[in-house]
């Protein structure tokens, strides 16, 4: 089976597919731009970008939304992390932080799935601990940054590890079970 997965991300396909690859399905990358709308919820997010998606096509297609929630910043930059990391990037959120003791954080993950029935969300989550700096030349994004409870390195240092336990893994699990089940 194969889903399209409109994102300009081609690191998140391919983690989708690891995940995929388990079903039977392939997510297969649709170059199609969406509006990110303003809400602090990644599941809205995802939604109104998959519906927006659907929309335009006319074809199922998932959209997914992902935000790091840090814990001792009130769960900045949550949905806005793409905004924040164009504007700071990870040495920015690593000088916003300093020297706080409290390191917690918690990526969340959102696969907004749209077809002519309306939109499914799901999600998946991971919790860790931000650096103290950034570690590792793998994955994208805030992934140089992020420990996850349990490891010792970042995902940016480990993306075989990164692929098994992450949010996105997650929340694909999840969409694909649910997908091959209808
Ligand atoms: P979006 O989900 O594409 O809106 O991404 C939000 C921001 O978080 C972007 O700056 C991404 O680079 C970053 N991001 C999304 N997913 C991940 C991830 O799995 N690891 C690290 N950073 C991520």
């Amino acid at each position: 089976m194969k889903i399209r997965f409109a994102t300009s991300n081609p690191y998140k396909v391919s983690e989708g597919n690891v995940v995929g690859a388990g079903f039977g399905i392939e997510y297969v990358q649709l170059k199609e731009p969406y509006p990110e709308i303003r809400d602090e919820d990644v599941s809205r997010v995802a939604e109104e970008g998959a519906r927006f998606v659907f929309d335009r096509i006319n074809k199922p297609v998932i959209v997914e939304d992902t935000g790091l929630f840090i814990e001792a910043l009130n769960g900045f930059p949550g949905s806005f992390s793409a905004f924040v990391f164009g504007k700071l990037g990870n040495n920015g959120i690593l000088k916003l932080l300093g020297e706080v003791e409290n390191r917690k954080a918690e990526f969340i993950s959102a696969v907004g799935y749209c077809n002519q029935e309306g939109v499914r969300v799901f999600k998946g989550s991971v919790k860790g601990l931000i650096a103290d700096r950034k570690k590792g030349m793998g994955g994208f994004g805030y992934d140089p940054i992020f420990i996850p409870a349990g490891q010792k390195k970042t995902f940016a240092e480990d993306p075989g590890m990164k692929e098994r336990i992450s949010h996105r893994n997650k929340a694909f699990q999840r969409f694909s079970e649910w997908i091959v089940s209808i």
